[in-house]
Protein backbone atom coordinates (compact mmCIF):
# COMPACT_ATOMS: atom_id res chain seq x y z
CA UNK A 1 0.00 0.00 0.00
CA UNK A 2 1.16 3.38 -0.76
CA UNK A 3 1.42 6.63 1.52
CA UNK A 4 0.70 9.15 -0.94
CA UNK A 5 3.54 12.02 0.23
CA UNK A 6 3.13 11.73 3.55
CA UNK A 7 6.87 11.16 3.88
CA UNK A 8 8.14 10.12 7.68
CA UNK A 9 11.63 11.01 8.09
CA UNK A 10 14.36 9.58 10.61
CA UNK A 11 16.87 10.97 8.47
CA UNK A 12 17.12 13.86 10.47
CA UNK A 13 20.56 15.11 11.80
CA UNK A 14 19.24 17.78 13.77
CA UNK A 15 17.10 18.89 16.23
CA UNK A 16 13.24 19.20 15.01
CA UNK A 17 13.03 22.20 17.08
CA UNK A 18 14.09 26.13 15.95
CA UNK A 19 16.29 27.90 18.25
CA UNK A 20 14.94 29.12 21.23
CA UNK A 21 13.67 32.63 21.43
CA UNK A 22 16.17 34.43 23.45
CA UNK A 23 18.90 33.57 21.37
CA UNK A 24 17.28 34.78 18.12
CA UNK A 25 16.37 37.59 19.82
CA UNK A 26 19.74 37.93 20.77
CA UNK A 27 20.88 38.03 16.80
CA UNK A 28 18.58 40.74 16.50
CA UNK A 29 20.09 42.72 18.81
CA UNK A 30 23.18 42.17 17.56
CA UNK A 31 21.96 43.23 13.65
CA UNK A 32 19.77 46.37 15.18
CA UNK A 33 23.95 47.59 16.77
CA UNK A 34 24.75 46.92 12.79
CA UNK A 35 27.58 44.18 14.24
CA UNK A 36 27.61 42.88 10.67
CA UNK A 37 31.57 43.28 10.01
CA UNK A 38 34.75 40.83 9.76
CA UNK A 39 35.24 39.90 13.57
CA UNK A 40 39.00 38.76 14.49
CA UNK A 41 39.30 34.89 13.04
CA UNK A 42 39.51 33.32 16.65
CA UNK A 43 36.23 34.49 17.41
CA UNK A 44 34.73 37.61 19.58
CA UNK A 45 37.02 37.73 23.05
CA UNK A 46 33.59 37.43 24.71
CA UNK A 47 31.90 34.23 22.83
CA UNK A 48 35.58 32.56 23.18
CA UNK A 49 35.21 33.89 27.58
CA UNK A 50 32.25 32.05 27.30
CA UNK A 51 33.16 28.60 26.02
CA UNK A 52 35.63 28.35 28.30
CA UNK A 53 33.56 29.59 31.08
CA UNK A 54 31.03 26.46 29.95
CA UNK A 55 34.07 23.97 29.80
CA UNK A 56 35.65 25.14 33.07
CA UNK A 57 32.46 24.86 35.00
CA UNK A 58 31.36 21.78 33.33
CA UNK A 59 34.58 20.27 32.91
CA UNK A 60 37.05 22.41 34.97
CA UNK A 61 38.59 22.10 32.12
CA UNK A 62 41.30 24.48 32.38
CA UNK A 63 40.45 26.57 29.44
CA UNK A 64 41.67 29.79 28.39
CA UNK A 65 39.66 32.59 25.64
CA UNK A 66 43.52 32.07 23.71
CA UNK A 67 42.56 28.27 23.21
CA UNK A 68 39.62 28.50 21.69
CA UNK A 69 38.90 28.93 18.03
CA UNK A 70 35.36 28.94 16.52
CA UNK A 71 34.37 27.67 13.33
CA UNK A 72 31.55 28.04 11.28
CA UNK A 73 30.47 24.78 12.72
CA UNK A 74 31.86 21.56 14.26
CA UNK A 75 32.20 20.24 10.45
CA UNK A 76 34.91 23.01 9.41
CA UNK A 77 36.66 22.61 12.88
CA UNK A 78 37.20 19.22 11.96
CA UNK A 79 38.92 20.85 8.46
CA UNK A 80 40.82 23.05 10.43
CA UNK A 81 42.80 20.27 12.69
CA UNK A 82 43.00 17.70 10.40
CA UNK A 83 44.18 20.31 7.68
CA UNK A 84 46.80 21.47 10.56
CA UNK A 85 48.12 18.17 11.37
CA UNK A 86 48.45 15.88 8.55
CA UNK A 87 50.62 16.09 4.97
CA UNK A 88 49.93 13.75 2.24
CA UNK A 89 50.50 10.12 3.20
CA UNK A 90 49.85 10.59 7.09
CA UNK A 91 47.16 8.26 8.52
CA UNK A 92 44.11 9.01 10.61
CA UNK A 93 42.21 6.63 12.44
CA UNK A 94 38.66 6.87 12.57
CA UNK A 95 36.60 4.71 14.68
CA UNK A 96 33.95 3.07 12.04
CA UNK A 97 31.01 3.73 12.13
CA UNK A 98 31.67 7.29 11.87
CA UNK A 99 30.07 10.48 11.03
CA UNK A 100 31.82 10.84 7.36
CA UNK A 101 33.58 14.43 7.59
CA UNK A 102 36.63 12.40 9.49
CA UNK A 103 37.42 10.73 6.54
CA UNK A 104 36.48 12.37 4.14
CA UNK A 105 38.30 15.37 5.06
CA UNK A 106 41.94 13.53 5.49
CA UNK A 107 41.38 12.12 2.08
CA UNK A 108 40.56 15.65 0.66
CA UNK A 109 43.85 16.66 2.42
CA UNK A 110 45.67 14.01 0.70
CA UNK A 111 45.64 11.57 4.06
CA UNK A 112 44.71 7.96 4.78
CA UNK A 113 42.06 7.44 6.51
CA UNK A 114 42.51 4.02 8.96
CA UNK A 115 39.02 2.30 10.04
CA UNK A 116 38.83 0.52 13.53
CA UNK A 117 35.18 -1.15 13.38
CA UNK A 118 33.29 -1.25 16.21
CA UNK A 119 32.81 -4.42 17.81
CA UNK A 120 28.67 -4.72 18.18
CA UNK A 121 26.79 -7.25 20.26
CA UNK A 122 23.29 -6.34 20.88
CA UNK A 123 23.69 -6.83 24.66
CA UNK A 124 26.76 -5.03 25.42
CA UNK A 125 26.63 -2.32 22.38
CA UNK A 126 28.91 -0.85 20.45
CA UNK A 127 32.68 -1.09 21.95
CA UNK A 128 35.88 -0.22 21.08
CA UNK A 129 38.86 -2.50 20.20
CA UNK A 130 41.58 -0.79 22.26
CA UNK A 131 44.05 -3.43 21.55
CA UNK A 132 43.45 -3.11 17.61
CA UNK A 133 43.21 0.12 17.51
CA UNK A 134 46.88 0.41 19.11
CA UNK A 135 48.10 -2.29 16.62
CA UNK A 136 46.70 0.15 13.63
CA UNK A 137 49.09 3.36 14.71
CA UNK A 138 52.12 3.69 12.34
CA UNK A 139 54.77 6.46 12.04
CA UNK A 140 52.51 7.64 9.76
CA UNK A 141 49.97 7.77 12.07
CA UNK A 142 49.09 11.82 13.30
CA UNK A 143 45.25 11.91 14.75
CA UNK A 144 42.77 9.10 16.76
CA UNK A 145 39.42 10.28 16.30
CA UNK A 146 36.96 9.91 18.83
CA UNK A 147 33.69 11.21 18.79
CA UNK A 148 31.67 10.96 21.87
CA UNK A 149 28.26 10.63 22.54
CA UNK A 150 28.63 8.89 18.88
CA UNK A 151 27.07 9.55 15.81
CA UNK A 152 25.51 7.09 14.23
CA UNK A 153 25.32 4.48 17.10
CA UNK A 154 24.34 6.98 20.06
CA UNK A 155 26.94 5.13 21.80
CA UNK A 156 28.38 7.06 25.43
CA UNK A 157 31.86 5.39 25.57
CA UNK A 158 32.24 5.25 28.85
CA UNK A 159 35.24 7.03 30.86
CA UNK A 160 37.83 4.24 31.28
CA UNK A 161 37.84 4.02 27.62
CA UNK A 162 38.78 7.34 27.53
CA UNK A 163 41.25 7.05 29.66
CA UNK A 164 42.64 4.68 27.41
CA UNK A 165 42.66 6.54 24.58
CA UNK A 166 44.47 9.50 26.57
CA UNK A 167 47.15 6.96 27.51
CA UNK A 168 47.31 5.45 23.75
CA UNK A 169 47.92 8.55 22.63
CA UNK A 170 50.52 9.91 25.00
CA UNK A 171 52.49 6.56 24.18
CA UNK A 172 52.35 7.18 20.33
CA UNK A 173 53.22 10.58 20.54
CA UNK A 174 49.42 10.85 18.15
CA UNK A 175 46.75 13.66 18.73
CA UNK A 176 43.53 12.26 20.20
CA UNK A 177 40.45 14.79 18.79
CA UNK A 178 37.63 14.71 20.63
CA UNK A 179 34.44 15.76 19.01
CA UNK A 180 31.87 16.10 21.80
CA UNK A 181 28.83 18.02 19.99
CA UNK A 182 26.34 15.49 21.16
CA UNK A 183 27.57 16.45 25.09
CA UNK A 184 24.43 17.34 26.28
CA UNK A 185 22.28 14.80 24.89
CA UNK A 186 23.36 11.95 27.52
CA UNK A 187 20.37 9.90 28.99
CA UNK A 188 19.48 7.91 31.89
CA UNK A 189 22.91 9.19 33.77
CA UNK A 190 25.18 7.87 31.64
CA UNK A 191 29.10 8.14 33.03
CA UNK A 192 30.70 10.64 30.03
CA UNK A 193 33.68 12.14 30.67
CA UNK A 194 35.36 14.83 28.34
CA UNK A 195 38.56 14.56 26.90
CA UNK A 196 39.46 18.02 28.42
CA UNK A 197 38.52 16.66 31.79
CA UNK A 198 42.37 15.02 31.91
CA UNK A 199 44.92 17.35 34.07
CA UNK A 200 47.16 18.64 31.25
CA UNK A 201 44.94 17.66 28.57
CA UNK A 202 45.98 20.25 25.62
CA UNK A 203 49.18 18.22 25.31
CA UNK A 204 47.48 15.25 23.71
CA UNK A 205 44.10 15.89 22.48
CA UNK A 206 42.12 18.27 20.86
CA UNK A 207 38.67 19.27 21.58
CA UNK A 208 35.50 19.98 18.76
CA UNK A 209 31.91 20.96 20.34
CA UNK A 210 30.04 23.38 18.66
CA UNK A 211 25.94 24.78 19.16
CA UNK A 212 24.19 23.17 16.49
CA UNK A 213 22.47 20.01 18.53
CA UNK A 214 22.41 21.78 21.88
CA UNK A 215 20.70 24.86 20.85
CA UNK A 216 19.32 23.64 18.04
CA UNK A 217 21.20 26.42 15.98
CA UNK A 218 22.32 23.99 13.04
CA UNK A 219 21.90 26.91 10.42
CA UNK A 220 23.84 29.15 11.83
CA UNK A 221 27.14 27.74 11.58
CA UNK A 222 28.83 27.91 15.13
CA UNK A 223 31.73 25.84 16.66
CA UNK A 224 35.14 25.49 17.88
CA UNK A 225 38.14 23.74 19.01
CA UNK A 226 39.92 24.22 22.00
CA UNK A 227 43.96 22.87 22.04
CA UNK A 228 47.30 24.61 23.21
CA UNK A 229 48.58 27.93 22.47
CA UNK A 230 50.67 26.40 19.70
CA UNK A 231 48.07 24.15 18.10
CA UNK A 232 45.84 27.35 17.92
CA UNK A 233 47.88 29.29 16.10
CA UNK A 234 48.90 26.92 13.89
CA UNK A 235 45.36 26.13 13.08
CA UNK A 236 44.65 29.67 13.02
CA UNK A 237 46.64 30.07 9.70
CA UNK A 238 44.38 27.29 7.71
CA UNK A 239 40.95 29.31 9.51
CA UNK A 240 41.65 32.77 8.23
CA UNK A 241 42.60 31.36 4.49
CA UNK A 242 39.30 29.49 4.39
CA UNK A 243 36.71 31.56 6.07
CA UNK A 244 38.38 34.54 7.68
CA UNK A 245 35.62 34.53 10.88
CA UNK A 246 32.39 32.81 12.07
CA UNK A 247 29.32 35.24 11.27
CA UNK A 248 29.59 38.20 13.45
CA UNK A 249 26.42 38.45 15.20
CA UNK A 250 25.85 34.80 15.33
CA UNK A 251 28.59 34.63 17.50
CA UNK A 252 26.95 37.30 19.62
CA UNK A 253 23.56 35.12 19.72
CA UNK A 254 26.16 32.32 20.78
CA UNK A 255 26.99 34.38 23.98
CA UNK A 256 23.42 34.53 24.86
CA UNK A 257 22.96 30.61 24.18
CA UNK A 258 26.12 29.86 26.58
CA UNK A 259 25.63 32.20 29.11
CA UNK A 260 21.31 32.63 28.98
CA UNK A 261 18.50 30.53 30.04
CA UNK A 262 19.23 26.90 29.35
CA UNK A 263 16.07 25.79 30.16
CA UNK A 264 14.59 25.00 26.24
CA UNK A 265 17.72 23.29 25.79
CA UNK A 266 17.10 21.06 28.85
CA UNK A 267 13.26 20.74 27.93
CA UNK A 268 14.32 19.72 24.36
CA UNK A 269 16.93 17.08 25.78
CA UNK A 270 14.16 15.78 28.21
CA UNK A 271 11.54 14.97 24.86
CA UNK A 272 14.59 13.57 23.42
CA UNK A 273 14.86 10.68 25.65
CA UNK A 274 11.25 9.82 25.97
CA UNK A 275 11.75 9.84 22.04
CA UNK A 276 14.87 7.32 22.84
CA UNK A 277 12.61 4.77 24.79
CA UNK A 278 9.67 4.83 22.13
CA UNK A 279 11.64 4.18 19.54
CA UNK A 280 13.91 1.71 21.13
CA UNK A 281 10.32 0.03 22.15
CA UNK A 282 9.02 0.21 18.86
CA UNK A 283 12.11 -1.38 16.85
CA UNK A 284 12.55 -3.99 19.48
CA UNK A 285 9.15 -5.35 18.00
CA UNK A 286 10.38 -5.22 14.41
CA UNK A 287 11.35 -8.92 13.28
CA UNK A 288 15.12 -9.19 12.35
CA UNK A 289 16.05 -5.77 13.73
CA UNK A 290 18.28 -6.26 16.10
CA UNK A 291 18.07 -3.15 18.24
CA UNK A 292 20.22 -1.66 21.17
CA UNK A 293 19.04 0.99 23.63
CA UNK A 294 21.46 3.93 23.24
CA UNK A 295 22.52 6.50 25.37
CA UNK A 296 23.61 8.95 24.00
CA UNK A 297 22.70 11.48 20.95
CA UNK A 298 19.57 11.46 18.83
CA UNK A 299 20.48 7.82 17.04
CA UNK A 300 19.59 4.72 16.76
CA UNK A 301 21.72 1.98 14.94
CA UNK A 302 19.88 -1.35 14.27
CA UNK A 303 21.73 -4.15 13.01
CA UNK A 304 20.27 -5.64 9.74
CA UNK A 305 22.15 -8.50 8.69
CA UNK A 306 20.10 -11.25 9.21
CA UNK A 307 16.83 -10.18 7.79
CA UNK A 308 18.88 -8.87 4.71
CA UNK A 309 20.59 -12.01 4.24
CA UNK A 310 16.68 -13.49 4.12
CA UNK A 311 15.44 -11.43 2.15
CA UNK A 312 18.41 -11.59 0.07
CA UNK A 313 18.40 -7.36 -0.36
CA UNK A 314 21.39 -5.36 -0.29
CA UNK A 315 20.82 -2.20 2.76
CA UNK A 316 20.27 0.53 -0.12
CA UNK A 317 17.51 -1.92 -1.97
CA UNK A 318 16.47 -1.83 1.28
CA UNK A 319 15.90 1.53 2.30
CA UNK A 320 14.98 2.16 -1.10
CA UNK A 321 12.09 0.00 -0.79
CA UNK A 322 10.70 1.87 2.56
CA UNK A 323 10.93 4.97 0.62
CA UNK A 324 9.30 3.81 -2.47
CA UNK A 325 6.40 1.51 -0.65
CA UNK A 326 5.88 3.29 2.42
CA UNK A 327 7.16 6.53 2.24
CA UNK A 328 9.76 6.33 4.94
CA UNK A 329 13.78 7.56 4.87
CA UNK A 330 16.33 5.70 6.66
CA UNK A 331 19.80 6.35 6.55
CA UNK A 332 21.51 2.92 5.16
CA UNK A 333 25.06 2.16 7.46
CA UNK A 334 26.15 2.47 3.81
CA UNK A 335 26.37 6.37 4.62
CA UNK A 336 28.09 6.03 7.88
CA UNK A 337 30.62 2.56 7.04
CA UNK A 338 32.75 1.40 4.28
CA UNK A 339 33.40 -1.40 6.62
CA UNK A 340 30.37 -2.67 8.15
CA UNK A 341 27.58 0.06 6.40
CA UNK A 342 25.79 -3.06 4.86
CA UNK A 343 24.87 -4.64 8.16
CA UNK A 344 22.99 -1.30 9.90
CA UNK A 345 20.81 1.03 9.26
CA UNK A 346 20.52 4.64 10.92
CA UNK A 347 17.41 6.22 12.53
CA UNK A 348 17.11 9.50 14.16
CA UNK A 349 14.23 10.03 15.96
CA UNK A 350 14.32 13.62 15.80
CA UNK A 351 10.43 13.43 15.12
CA UNK A 352 7.47 13.27 17.34
CA UNK A 353 6.45 10.25 19.45
CA UNK A 354 3.54 9.31 17.01
CA UNK A 355 5.28 9.61 13.51
CA UNK A 356 7.84 7.71 15.47
CA UNK A 357 5.36 5.03 15.95
CA UNK A 358 3.94 5.63 12.52
CA UNK A 359 6.46 5.22 11.37
CA UNK A 360 7.91 2.04 12.57
CA UNK A 361 4.55 0.40 11.90
CA UNK A 362 5.10 1.36 8.40
CA UNK A 363 8.30 -0.59 8.54
CA UNK A 364 6.80 -3.40 9.70
CA UNK A 365 4.59 -3.75 7.04
CA UNK A 366 7.21 -3.21 4.48
CA UNK A 367 9.31 -6.03 5.90
CA UNK A 368 5.88 -8.32 6.03
CA UNK A 369 4.91 -7.24 2.38
CA UNK A 370 8.53 -8.15 1.22
CA UNK A 371 8.23 -11.77 2.91
CA UNK A 372 5.31 -12.51 1.02
CA UNK A 373 7.06 -11.54 -2.10
CA UNK A 374 9.10 -13.61 -1.20
CA UNK A 375 7.37 -16.80 -0.63
CA UNK A 376 5.47 -16.33 -3.90
CA UNK A 377 8.62 -16.31 -5.77
C1 LIG B 1 29.48 13.88 15.12
C2 LIG B 1 29.23 15.17 14.43
N1 LIG B 1 30.21 16.08 14.37
C3 LIG B 1 30.03 17.25 13.75
C4 LIG B 1 28.84 17.56 13.14
C5 LIG B 1 28.73 18.87 12.43
O1 LIG B 1 28.03 19.82 13.12
P1 LIG B 1 28.04 21.34 12.71
O2 LIG B 1 26.63 21.68 12.35
O3 LIG B 1 28.49 22.07 13.93
O4 LIG B 1 28.97 21.52 11.57
C6 LIG B 1 27.79 16.65 13.17
C7 LIG B 1 26.51 16.94 12.51
O5 LIG B 1 25.69 16.11 12.26
C8 LIG B 1 27.99 15.41 13.84
O6 LIG B 1 27.03 14.49 13.90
Amino acid sequence: MEKGYDVISFGAGQPDIPTPDHIIEAAKRSLDRRFTGYTETAGIYKLREAIAEYLNNRYHASVDPDEIIVTTGAKTAIFVVIASYITPGDEVIVIDPAYPAYSEATKLLGGIPKFLPLKFDKKEGFTIDLDKLEKMISSRTKIIVLNNPHNPTGAVFPPKIVDELMRIAERHNVILLSDEIYDNFIYDNAPFKSVSEYPDWKKRAILINGFSKTFSMTGWRLGYIVAHKEAIERMIRVAVNVYSCATSFAQEAAVEALRGDWTPSKRMIQLFQRRRDVIYEELSKVKGFETWKPQGAFYIYPRVRELLNKLNMSVEEFVDYLIDKQRVIILPGTAFSEVSGEDFVRLSYSISEERIKEGIARIREAIEELETIKLRR
